[in-house]
């Protein structure tokens, strides 16, 4: 399978990555003098950042999440409460009308479970979301991997990897019915003339009886600007990619070198052509941080400072609870070595393993470079050595942008958008405004309705 070379020259897109937690990647930083992290639990601090991503140009800021904590290392919660390792972690949701009514182009992406939560309401949940937002709503489609969410959402087990991603593609089919099927284009009326609100003839019941969900009735709101927000998933096992090919328009990613996204992105492209879509209708985020200042000097005294506060034990609790192994129980200098997981994130091992063989990581190695900006790579320079780190990537692994995740913050969005966009614009790879539309139109659809291609389109009436 040949597929259309992509633009050397493509715009560089970039998401903001964050977490309603105290600690997101960089577990130790919240004490640092210019970290607002302390502040997560305020309307102040998510309206604050909004704004200054949107200064940035930012496309979008994406709210990771999940339910469970991280238990695996120690076999008990002391180091991630002690530290804060993304424990309390609120709702993402909650704030984003907030931010969302303090800016005006930024996007808006959550993650939610789709092995948790009952799609109906979910469903309905997002819809008031993308009216609220006038179409700026993402879908992060995660399955979960956490042992402990089983635990507190009342289940006895995992279920397996397949079964997961079996259980989310009947949780989309429920919600692309809802989202697409439920009301005709037309059905709202809202004529005061006449008083008729909505036309009934044209409200349709969804009856769905599957082998996970059963759901009878209408969808409780009335079509929203993208009517299903833009899809976005994160898994890359097989059975992820695969999942990811049908249903995602973005896929997050994660790996700490350009060597192990390339297969990644190529083999989701490819499971979207088997899919009946274009390899294009997807476009792949990788995580990474940057660190920057007027001058290379400036960035690794940065660099050297924010050092000073990063907590690796807690890191290294963190990537235990991603990936259900116990690291605690290794000798810091043992190397990290790839095994089969079920209950965890393949990637984040994969990218510090089999993917990289001639990279072999150590544990202290491993937890030292998560406990500042997580899984993805550190862009420390000057804003032209950062620019040219970015254009590197995304020209040889074909990914399409980043999810910056921060060291300190809000400084690391502030800085890259008074230091890096003024650089990538002037190499022409970065925008100088934002289009206009929904989100789905702003990150380059013609429409802010799911392509004709993507499987949720065949639900439309
Ligand atoms: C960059 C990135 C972000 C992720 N964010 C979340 C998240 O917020 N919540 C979650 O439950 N899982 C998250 N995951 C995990 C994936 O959604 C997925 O469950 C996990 O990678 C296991 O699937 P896989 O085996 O197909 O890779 C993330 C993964 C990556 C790579």
């Amino acid at each position: 399978m040949t597929f259309a070379a992509s633009n050397p020259k493509k715009e560089i897109r970039v998401n903001a990555f964050s977490l309603h937690s105290l600690v997101h990647h960089s577990p130790g930083m919240w004490r640092h003098p210019r970290d607002r992290s302390l502040e997560y639990n305020t309307l102040d601090y998510w309206v604050d950042l909004a704004k200054t991503l949107e200064r940035g140009l930012i496309d979008s800021l994406f709210m990771a999440d999940s339910i469970g904590v991280n238990d695996v290392h120690g076999g008990n919660l002391d180091t991630a409460l002690r530290h804060g390792a993304q424990v309390p972690k609120q709702d993402p949701l909650m704030s984003l009308s907030a931010m969302a009514y303090a800016t005006r182009d930024l996007g808006l992406c959550v993650t939610s479970n789709a092995n948790h939560e009952p799609p109906y309401v979910f469903a309905r949940r997002m819809s008031t979301l993308d009216h609220l937002t006038r179409g700026r709503i993402g879908w992060n489609i995660v399955t979960g991997f956490a042992r402990s969410s089983v635990k507190v959402l009342g289940k006895d087990q995992v279920a397996s990897r397949d079964e997961r991603y079996d259980i989310a593609d009947e949780y989309m089919d429920v919600v692309y019915k809802l989202w697409e099927s439920s009301w005709e284009d037309g059905a709202s009326v809202r004529d005061t003339a006449t008083g008729v609100f909505a036309d009934p003839s044209k409200v349709h019941r969804v009856d769905h009886e599957g082998k996970y969900f059963r759901v009878q009735g209408i969808h409780m709101t009335e079509p929203s600007p993208q009517r299903t927000p833009v899809l976005f998933q994160a898994g890359s096992s097989a059975r992820g990619q695969r999942f990811a090919g049908r249903h995602a328009e973005g896929i997050y990613l994660s790996g700490p070198s350009k060597k192990v996204l390339t297969p990644v992105v190529a083999g989701t492209r490819a499971e979207a052509v088997k899919a009946g879509r274009d390899a294009r209708d997807i476009q792949f985020f990788t995580m990474a941080t940057i660190i920057t200042g007027r001058t290379t000097r400036e960035a690794r005294d940065k660099y050297e400072d924010y050092r000073r506060y990063v907590t690796p034990e807690a890191a290294l609790a963190m990537f235990s609870g991603w990936t259900g192994i116990d690291f605690s129980t290794y000798d810091p200098d043992e190397p990290i070595r790839y095994m089969q997981l079920d209950a965890g994130t393949s990637s984040a091992l994969e990218g510090f393993t089999r993917l990289d063989p001639e990279r072999i990581w150590t544990v202290r190695e491993l937890a030292l470079h998560n406990a500042i900006g997580g899984r993805g790579p550190v862009f420390i320079g000057a804003p032209n050595e950062v620019a040219d780190a970015l254009e590197d990537w995304v020209d040889e692994t074909d990914i399409d942008g980043f999810n910056l995740s921060y060291a300190v913050t809000p400084e690391a969005y502030e800085d890259f958008a008074e230091l890096i966009v003024p650089e990538l614009q002037a190499r022409g790879r970065y925008k100088t405004r934002y289009a206009t539309g929904t989100l789905r139109e702003k990150l380059g659809g013609r429409s802010g309705l799911l392509n004709e291609r993507h499987p949720g389109a065949a639900f439309r009436r």
